[in-house]
């Protein structure tokens, strides 16, 4: 106990239960994995910074911003998948786990760019791409050589059926899972592209190799990692068909049951057992039991996840623009505060590097709100329980890209579907591209906006993808000067979190009025009662507290608020407040 403690309990001897509890709260809170604490920020490294004029960002790049995200104020950083690999979906294909891709630089760029990041005190995950490897890799190369080769195992070999694949299934990128090897006869398995075949992870010798590839990185002082797509890691005991209704559905046919929870917890054995190291993992595709299995700290699997149960209401089929509904996002962040569930920590995300930007997704579509709706979305992301990841570009409310045409989309997804749905008349241009400019995750992938001069600062050269149009009036240059804008209000959120650990681990209760565009909830812990209200329309409205319940002070307003009088508060067109109550 500090003297601090001491003096007070003996001067207020009626406080004692308050502060007797409120200081185990925070000693619970400072035992707490420093990744609950932590706010998060993913890098994709081929648009984040170009540190050597060849038009694809870098480590070099990447070293030279630490200053920056500092600033911000996030203290880990997730960088997107690096390895070598040959590029069909940029880096999620993977050729070598120990290399890193030479369009990013080499080891030691790399070692630079870690040590630079451990001196401001910012941790680093990598993105370990595991389901799956490039058709490229020796371990394929080898695998696919002959029915008779070590490697064959590695992968999911099957015979045909009825002169055609072994199952009906489909990638997540469209088309067959399972591709025909001409040269031994037999189809292997690919969750995505042929060119990624899925690993066997049934394969002891498997995964004993990719453990030791966790721990080279792990040695080099890596904090931990994120798993792409480990949902789809364990496949159905025996092969079947999908029902034709499941087909369209993309429905995936990965188990994700005990097999799943198997490896999960064999690898943290392995590798996570008595570290610090932190497991997040894109938890595509499994419903909220699920995830609460996985994620549970007691059951040993991963640390934390992603859900998309949200995001994919408003990206139909992968391609189609659905409409946003506030209740839906209320609904999802009941459900994910996880409040009864103590020994499970969510993530909180808005954007990442496969979706499009959140302001122009969730945010208002007039441009006189649109830097209040984007610190409306900020207040929100870094006032609910879990740990916020933040995605490059979207703290200085970078918009999507006014795609017009398809060869201005880069990515391989959205031009299988352009063949799929477009070349075989099933959809027209149009439309497909309608949607696919508001959705496609190119959207997150235009280089990021850093001043206003040439290629906004990303590149001395014309950079892979085109610039936003847009990088004069949203960049981080001018928005650092500027006590105003979208990158202020962030590093202004990120530090009052910091400052109030109820919004990091208080409970989650919502008390929106019912059928309003005002979205409210309290978060409360043994010390603060804090209640967050944002107004998520273009227009006034009145938001009334809680019955007997006054404002003791403001501590984020997107308006700058300093103080609400009255019993209630007068909330503008997309205004955000956090206040304590
Ligand atoms: C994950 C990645 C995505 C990639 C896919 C296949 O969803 O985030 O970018 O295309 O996995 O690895
Ligand atoms: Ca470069």
């Amino acid at each position: 106990m500090t003297g601090l403690d001491m003096s007070r309990r003996s001067l207020f001897p009626l406080a004692v239960g308050f502060w007797a509890s409120a200081s185990a709260s925070a000693r619970a809170q400072s035992r707490a994995p420093w990744w609950k604490s932590s706010v998060f920020y993913e890098i994709y490294p081929r648009s984040f910074q170009d540190g050597n004029s060849d038009g694809i960002g870098d480590f070099i790049g990447m070293k030279d911003r630490l200053e920056y995200l500092a600033e911000l104020g996030v203290n880990a950083i997730w960088v997107a998948a690096c390895f070598d690999s040959p590029n069909v979906d940029n880096g999620y294909d993977v050729r070598d786990y120990r290399k890193i891709m030479p369009d990013f630089g080499t080891m030691e760029d790399f070692d630079a760019f870690l040590a630079g990041a451990k001196q401001l005190g910012i941790r680093v995950i990598l993105d370990m791409v595991f389901n799956h490897t490039s058709d490229q890799h020796p371990w394929f190369m080898e695998s696919r050589s002959s029915r008779n080769n070590r490697y064959r195992n590695f992968y999911h070999w099957h015979d045909g059926k009825n002169g055609g694949p072994p199952t009906n299934w489909q990638t997540q990128f469209g088309g067959a899972a399972w591709t025909l090897d001409q040269k031994t006869g037999q189809y292997y398995l690919h969750s995505f592209e042929a060119q990624q075949p899925d690993l066997n992870w049934e394969n002891p010798e498997v995964r004993a190799e990719l453990y030791a590839i966790l721990k080279f990185w792990a040695s080099k002082g890596v904090a931990g990692f994120r798993f792409d797509a480990i949902t789809f890691i364990a496949k159905p005991e025996k092969l079947y068909d999908l029902t034709p209704e499941e087909i369209p559905a993309r429905k995936t046919f990965a188990d994700h049951g005990d097999r799943l929870s198997f490896y999960l917890k064999d690898m943290y054995e392995h590798v996570f057992k008595n570290t610090e190291l932190y497991s997040v993992g894109e938890n595509w595709g499994v419903n909220r039991d699920e995830y609460a299995r996985i994620t549970d700290s007691r059951n040993k699997e991963l640390s934390s996840g992603f859900r998309f149960d949200f995001q994919i209401k408003d990206n139909v089929d992968a391609w189609r623009k659905g409409t946003f509904h506030l209740s839906d996002l209320r609904a999802f962040n009941r459900d994910n505060s996880f409040d009864d569930h103590p020994t499970t920590w969510p993530v909180v995300w808005l954007e990442d590097h496969d979706y499009s930007r959140s302001v122009s997704r969730y945010g208002s579509q007039l441009p006189e709100y649109r830097d209040r709706s984007a610190k409306l979305l900020a207040t929100m992301m870094l006032s609910l329980r879990g740990t916020p990841f933040i995605y490059q570009g979207q703290e200085i409310g970078m918009t999507n890209f006014p795609f017009r045409s398809i060869d201005q989309f880069d990515d391989v997804f959205a031009h299988n579907e352009w063949r799929l749905q477009v070349e075989s008349g099933r959809i027209s241009s149009r439309e497909m591209l309608a949607n696919l400019a508001a959705t496609t995750r190119d959207n997150a992938r235009t280089p990021m906006q850093w001043n206003e001069g040439a290629n906004a600062g990303f590149s001395a050269v014309k950079p892979w993808m085109p610039v936003n149009p847009n990088f004069r009036t949203i960049n981080g240059s001018r928005e650092s000067s500027d006590p105003g804008s979208v990158l202020s209000f962030y590093r202004k959120m990120i530090r009052t979190r910091k400052q109030f650990p109820v919004l990091i681990h208080g409970t989650y209760k919502d008390i929106s009025p019912d059928g309003s565009q005002i979205y409210a909830y309290i978060r409360e812990d043994s010390t603060n009662r804090a209640l967050v209200v944002l107004n998520f329309s273009d227009n006034e409205k009145t938001f009334p507290l809680p019955e007997g319940q006054k404002v003791k002070r403001v501590i984020a307003s997107n308006m700058d608020r300093k103080q609400i009088e009255g019993s209630a508060i007068r909330m503008q067109a997309w205004e955000s407040i956090v206040v304590i109550i």
